[in-house]
């Protein structure tokens, strides 16, 4: 993927920006980028939580963040919103 995924929750990341910014980023995308829309995949809280979280990734311990991080060879379980109805 080019530009690269950042590693939000390593080194600075984006606890240098305003939230508002990382918000926008997280709800709308980044355009001609592998960075997503999630508005219409998480509600406003989940938006503002997650956005939260990066803005202040610097100061969560790194227990926490073992948590957070996971394995990348481990498959994400599906999105309830991605599933059909047939699915369900
Ligand atoms: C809930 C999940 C995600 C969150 C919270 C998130 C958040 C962000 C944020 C805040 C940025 C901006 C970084 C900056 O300004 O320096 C960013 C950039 C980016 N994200 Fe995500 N992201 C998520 C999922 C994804 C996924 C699933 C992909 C691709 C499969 C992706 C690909 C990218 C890429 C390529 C960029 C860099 C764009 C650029 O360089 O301009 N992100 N992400």
């Amino acid at each position: 993927m080019y530009p690269k995924a950042p590693q939000l929750l390593q080194g600075k990341g984006v606890t240098d920006d305003p939230v508002t910014e990382s918000y926008w980023k997280v709800a709308n995308g980044i355009r001609l980028t592998g960075m997503p829309a999630f508005k219409t995949k998480l509600t406003d809280t989940q938006l503002w939580q997650v956005s939260q979280l990066l803005a202040h990734a610097n100061e969560v311990s790194d227990s926490v963040k073992r948590v957070l991080v996971t394995d990348i060879t481990t498959p994400a379980p599906p999105l309830r919103s991605a599933l059909s109805s047939k699915d369900k």
